[in-house]
């Protein structure tokens, strides 16, 4: 699986013929597990037909920031936030001054405007367009906000002149997106994550277990490995895919969690407890199922070990980085966890908010550490992901 496994990326495509190699990009970024959306404006589809893009990618094309139906289904705000990275191929002049000046006249300039996501800029255009100075100048200042730009290639061009300002070809544009997640800011860095949940057997049958299906920690598995850090994901049972270059150890109970995660820390410089571990367990798991005696039945429940507080007091020298699901007073029990668990930090998120915290693909939530109180805002929990990868590498290597 390549660094571009489950990454959500916006293709946006304006309108210039190297429109027509769009629809390529669109294949290779899907051939390397990307999931792609494509947003075109109205001179694009002059170019290409947003049909062809819908058939390559299954998913309807975007082309309208005013249109109710498409607002309805996934909105510009939604659209800006689902994105990890937004690719624009072929970006014209027009576009790219838009860009620079922060104009937010149609879906695809608005989304860019909306996004917190990394924004990659491939322009196509005449060369006499290319080399103009406000050309250059928009190209400047984009770069000095941090947008990668892809700079055209020389040759001659569908006009018939010669010079720069060709689309890079689709297969450069693809190398470069397999690097633009990769930080190194982690590199050379062990990191134990833990995912999903815990399920404690009552009998052979049922189980107690609880809402995670372990999306925030294989996405804190993806944005470690994008930072350069080797990493090992001890995960519950959950349907998720595990990045590729992970080791996966896979677990059922809370005892198995604790004996693998104890195991893998003794390497690591870091440990993230995301899991969210049975806090309870039957005191005698039956051998055979139980039966349905009588209208009601009471469970006999001991307090499963705290993987993390045991882990943080035995390894001193480990970066421990916990959660905390609340739902409510959020801050005031994370703080209280954040101590009596030996954290360095705490991520606390809100589990009784339908649209964050289990199961659901974003998350909002609080970094607390015993000096700052940051609010991350609502994102993918993918982004999020690479928020905290952030934070940890600013703590570790301060
Ligand atoms: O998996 P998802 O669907 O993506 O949902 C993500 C999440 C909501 C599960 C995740 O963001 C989260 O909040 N994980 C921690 C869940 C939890 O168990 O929180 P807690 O507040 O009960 O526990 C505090 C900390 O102690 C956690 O780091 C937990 O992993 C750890 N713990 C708890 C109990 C226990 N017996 N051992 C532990 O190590």
């Amino acid at each position: 699986m390549s660094s571009l496994s489950q990454k959500r990326i916006i293709l946006g495509i304006t309108g210039g013929i190297a429109a027509y190699k769009s629809a390529e990009i669109a294949r290779r970024l899907q051939d390397q597990g990307a999931e792609v959306r494509v947003i075109m404006t109205d001179s694009a589809q002059e170019f290409i037909r947003p049909l062809t893009l819908q058939a390559l990618t299954g998913k309807p094309v975007h082309t309208d920031l005013l249109d109710p139906k498409a607002e309805a289904a996934m909105g510009h705000i939604e659209l800006a936030r689902w994105a990890d990275a937004i690719l624009v191929a072929p970006a014209t002049a027009n576009f790219m001054a838009a860009l620079n000046q922060g104009t937010a006249n149609d879906l695809l300039t608005t989304v860019c405007l909306a996004s917190s996501g990394k924004i990659i800029v491939a322009p196509a255009m005449n060369q006499a367009m290319w080399s103009q100075p406000a050309s250059q100048e928009n190209i400047e200042c984009l770069k000095q906000r941090g947008i990668a730009i892809l700079e055209p290639d020389n040759g001659i061009q569908a006009c018939g002149d010669i010079g720069p300002g060709r689309l890079q070809q689709p297969e450069a544009i693809i190398e470069h997106m397999g690097s633009v997640f990769d930080s190194g800011i982690l590199s050379g860095k062990q990191v134990v994550i833990t995912a999903g949940p815990t399920r404690e057997a009552i009998d052979p049958v049922r189980y107690i277990s609880n809402h995670s299906s372990g999306k925030m920690g294989y996405a804190l598995a993806s944005a470690m490995l994008d930072a350069g850090a080797s990493v090992t994901l001890i995960s519950g049972p959950v349907s998720l895919q595990c990045p590729d270059r992970c080791e996966l150890i896979s677990v059922v109970s809370t005892d198995d969690m604790l004996a693998a995660t104890a195991q893998a820390v003794t390497k690591a410089d870091i440990f993230i407890s995301a899991a969210a571990v049975a806090d309870y367990r039957v005191t005698e798991v039956a051998s055979q199922k139980i039966k349905k005696k009588s209208d009601k039945m009471s469970l006999n429940l001991s307090k499963t070990p705290d993987i993390v507080s045991i882990l943080s007091k035995d390894n001193p020298k480990l970066f421990v980085v916990g959660f905390a699901a609340e739902t409510d007073r959020v801050e005031a029990y994370a703080r209280k966890k954040l101590e009596q668990k030996h954290l360095n930090a705490i991520i606390a998120n809100d589990v009784s908010r339908n649209d964050i915290g289990f199961n659901s693909d974003d998350n909002e939530a609080l970094w607390i550490d015993a000096n700052n109180c940051k609010a991350l805002s609502k994102k993918s929990k993918t982004q999020l992901a690479r928020e905290i990868a952030v934070l940890i590498a600013n703590e570790i290597n301060h």
